[in-house]
């Protein structure tokens, strides 16, 4: 491919290269009839389609001219690909110099010149010069390297499809001159495959399986705050055990065929609640099903999700942990409030207040968090907030700090009521908050109003 024929074409591209020498515009690309000129030898054909092709660049020379926007785009693909890069140009954007940095492609600093694409197998033409592009096309041409032209898909010989892959699967779309019909159509496509509604089963690995269990983070209620994995797993799932907290609105999606169990509703008789929540995991997956363990937030944080991990593993049973969304920083988010902000918080404690100060069961040093300056981000502390409160203010930290008391954030109730340490107490009570909130006591409450 790369190396030029020889006679006419080594000639050409060692002298002289013509203006281009590429075949006719296509068909389907072509313009208004007052613009046409010359009727063109193709102009009668019907329109020609691209013909797919996936090329493996692995150790293969590909050279991009040009170092902006578009590199910028194209080159983690090119590089994931495993393709031997070489970029030509004078400059570049700060991440494509950071690729070059890295190591992942050598960068020759200068413009392009004939010649440059000896050897390759694939070039990006995208300089800022036309005529330097023109010159590359045509380079390219006798060379018969496959070239791409960001300034003008009619003078390519490839186009770049739009892209995306979900679970090894590569989605690429060519729709000819609509670049975004393509990415729409790409979109739907990744999506579909992502969230299970369109039904590409796998004949290898399935995403849960049969007698295994996922924990899967389910974020903080907004049913788009899961993970892409998270919701792959669910549409595979066979049984649904789902907490109060997270993405309700979720298993409504659910085929019919999925068991949904309510954690909470699960009768725990001479178990402790959790207990009882481990033993209905352990029995479905020793049922030979696809169980999901749907959490709020992020089931590490509060989220008794290291236990039940270890009392599947002590069963024997597969266990696949996927992260999730906590709500400890995202529902403060979601009211605009940053949990650190430049020159305000340079550090945040999420703590839980779900036993009092002066419990023996606290494990949290009050009195040391009293003395922190950065933001203090607590959970399941609606009832003990004033205890919490007045705790703090005697240890030290100042009465008028402001604090923000956020309900059921980011679903469709959220509320957001603003206090002091001096006044939480009151104010949850008189606006009559109900768990789940988060509470959030520092400067950056100030910065988030
Ligand atoms: C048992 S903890 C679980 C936390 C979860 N694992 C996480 O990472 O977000 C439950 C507490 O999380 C907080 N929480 C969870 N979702 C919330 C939401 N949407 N809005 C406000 N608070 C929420 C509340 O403080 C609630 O009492």
């Amino acid at each position: 491919m790369g190396v030029p024929p020889p006679g006419e074409a080594k000639g050409r591209v060692r002298g002289t290269i013509p203006p281009t020498t590429r075949t006719p515009r296509r068909v389907g690309y072509d313009q208004p009839p007052d613009q046409q000129g010359e009727p063109h030898p193709m102009a009668e054909q019907p329109a020609l389609a691209a013909y797919p092709v996936g090329l493996r660049l692995a150790g293969r020379r590909v050279v991009v001219l040009g170092g902006g926007q578009v590199a910028q785009r194209r080159l983690p693909s090119l590089i994931a690909a495993g393709a031997d890069v070489v970029l030509v140009s004078p400059s570049a954007t700060p991440s494509v110099e950071a690729m070059a940095e890295a190591g992942e492609l050598r960068w020759e600093r200068r413009r392009y010149r004939e010649g440059d694409l000896d050897g390759a197998w694939y070039a990006l033409i995208s300089t800022d010069d036309p005529e330097a592009n023109r010159t590359a096309s045509a380079e390219a041409e006798a060379r018969r390297v496959w070239a791409v032209r960001s300034d003008d898909a009619e003078a390519a010989t490839a186009w770049t499809p739009a892209t995306g892959r979900s679970e090894g699967v590569t989605v690429a779309v060519l729709t000819g001159q609509d670049p975004r019909r393509s990415a729409a159509v790409r979109d739907a496509v990744v999506e579909g495959l992502r969230d299970g509604t369109i039904a590409a089963p796998h004949h290898r690995e399935p995403a849960v399986r049969p007698g295994s269990v996922a924990l899967v983070g389910g974020g903080p209620g907004d049913p788009d705050l899961i993970t892409v994995r998270g919701r792959r797993l669910l549409a595979a799932a066979d049984v649904v055990i789902a907490d109060r907290l997270g993405p309700r609105d979720l298993l409504d999606e659910l085929p019919p065929h999925v068991e949904v169990i309510d954690a909470a509703k699960i009768p725990y008789g001479r178990f402790m609640a959790q207990e009882a929540i481990n033993a209905a995991l352990i029995e479905h997956a020793k049922a030979g099903k696809a169980v999901v363990r749907l959490k709020g937030g992020d089931p590490f944080v509060f989220g008794r999700g290291k236990e039940e991990a270890e009392a599947l593993a002590e069963h024997g049973i597969p266990v696949t942990v996927v992260p999730g969304i906590s709500s400890s920083i995202s529902v403060p988010g979601a009211a605009g409030i940053p949990v650190t902000h430049r020159g305000v918080a340079h550090e945040f404690t999420v703590l839980s207040g779900h036993v009092a100060p002066d419990d023996p069961r606290s494990l949290v040093d009050w009195a040391a968090v009293a003395k922190l300056r950065g933001t203090l981000v607590l959970l399941m502390s609606v009832e003990k907030i004033g205890a919490i409160a007045e705790t703090l203010v005697r240890h030290g930290r100042d009465a008028e700090t402001p604090v923000a008391v956020i309900q059921e954030g980011t679903t469709a109730a959220q509320r957001r009521v603003d206090a002091t340490l001096a006044t939480v107490g009151e104010r949850i009570k008189e606006e009559g908050i109900r768990p789940p909130a988060v509470i959030v006591i520092g400067d950056v409450v100030a910065v988030g109003r």
